[in-house]
């Protein structure tokens, strides 16, 4: 049975991937999930300079899923050259994805020249986190034609595949794909978090949180995140990395049947630790055997009808 996952030329050993945000931030980090079963990894999105984020309380869980407004923090592109180097020795055979980020377009391209030079294997443009938009404006991902925009400008100055990272608030996420795709996206990421949203302490009568919104995800969020998958699976021909609330194996097999070649796994971390990567791939595994299935491939699309061929998209 092969659970071997060929994505834009890349081989993932399985088709689990450490979303962005979760346990991101050094090699170390990055390659204790691999070791746990993770098929590859994201970092958390980098920034030119060094960002402080939120202040505190920033992530909290709630019956169903978690908020954040962890607000990009990090080191700065130029500070996190040596944690892509300690992951590539530490974990040679698994796969690393940089997440980009940026106030604006210009910034984003920056980064991205300079993660090109870095040991990834491909760049995760992040144009759609939910809980910056006091400095940084609406997410990219929220308009078609300014993603358009991005995608195309950072195509200019990187020649490794470029995934494109997609908000679920918009109306009509196919049409944001089809305009990361037309631009010179390989591939989506799909999607980050909702929102944003708010949980409320009710005797302290305040928002939990001191950026009072933020972005939710976990499984709460998981059948919006099938439907987006889906409707992109239907829009454009680039694969997909499937992510939102995929806490299980059965969570992963709706996301593979939407669409998804591969997925992102990041809330599960919080509900499973690091043992939801090979939980999710055994029972990815036991379905194969059971349906008589060979190759993890197979699964990718299954849920839309005979017949529905992205080929001729
Ligand atoms: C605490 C936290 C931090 C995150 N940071 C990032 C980030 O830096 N870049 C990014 O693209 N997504 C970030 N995300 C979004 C996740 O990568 C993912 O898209 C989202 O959480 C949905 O997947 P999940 O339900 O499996 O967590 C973050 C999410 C959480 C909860």
């Amino acid at each position: 049975m092969n659970l071997n996952v060929n994505f834009c030329g890349i081989q993932f050993p399985n088709p689990t991937v450490l979303a962005s945000g979760y346990l991101g931030v050094t090699g170390a980090s990055l390659a204790n999930c691999t070791s746990k079963g993770a098929g590859g990894v994201t970092s958390k999105t980098l920034l030119m300079k060094e960002r402080t984020g939120h202040a505190n309380p920033t992530i909290l869980t709630f019956p169903g899923g978690v908020i954040n407004a962890v607000g990009l923090s990090g080191e700065g592109i130029g500070n996190a050259k040596h944690e892509f180097e300690k992951y590539r020795e530490l974990a040679p055979e698994n796969p690393i994805i940089g997440s980009v980020g940026g106030h604006d377009i210009d910034e984003i391209v920056e980064v991205a020249q300079i993660m090109d030079e870095y040991p990834v294997d491909m760049l995760e443009l992040n144009f759609s986190c939910p809980n910056v938009e006091g400095e940084m404006g609406k997410p990219i991902a929220c308009d078609p034609l300014i993603t358009a925009q991005a995608t195309k400008a950072v195509r200019q100055v990187t020649k490794k595949p470029i995934t494109v990272k997609l908000s679920p608030n918009v109306p009509d996420i196919g049409l944001v794909a089809k305009h990361a795709e037309a631009n010179g996206a390989d591939a989506i990421t799909a999607v980050n978090t909702m929102g944003p949203g708010m949980v409320i302490d009710i005797q302290m009568r305040r928002p939990i949180l001191t950026n009072k919104v933020g972005g939710v995800s976990g499984h709460a969020i998981k059948p919006i995140a099938v439907r987006c998958v889906w409707d992109i699976y239907r829009s454009v021909k680039i694969p997909i990395i499937a992510t939102g609330g995929v806490i299980n194996g059965r969570d992963a097999l709706e996301m593979m049947m939407a669409g998804g070649s591969l997925l992102g796994i990041g809330s599960a971390i919080v509900y499973h630790d690091l043992k939801c990567f090979d939980m999710i791939t055994d029972k990815i595994r036991a379905f194969m055997e059971e349906e008589g299935l060979n190759d993890i491939s197979e699964l990718v699309g299954l849920a839309h009808e005979e017949g529905f061929d992205r080929d001729k998209l």
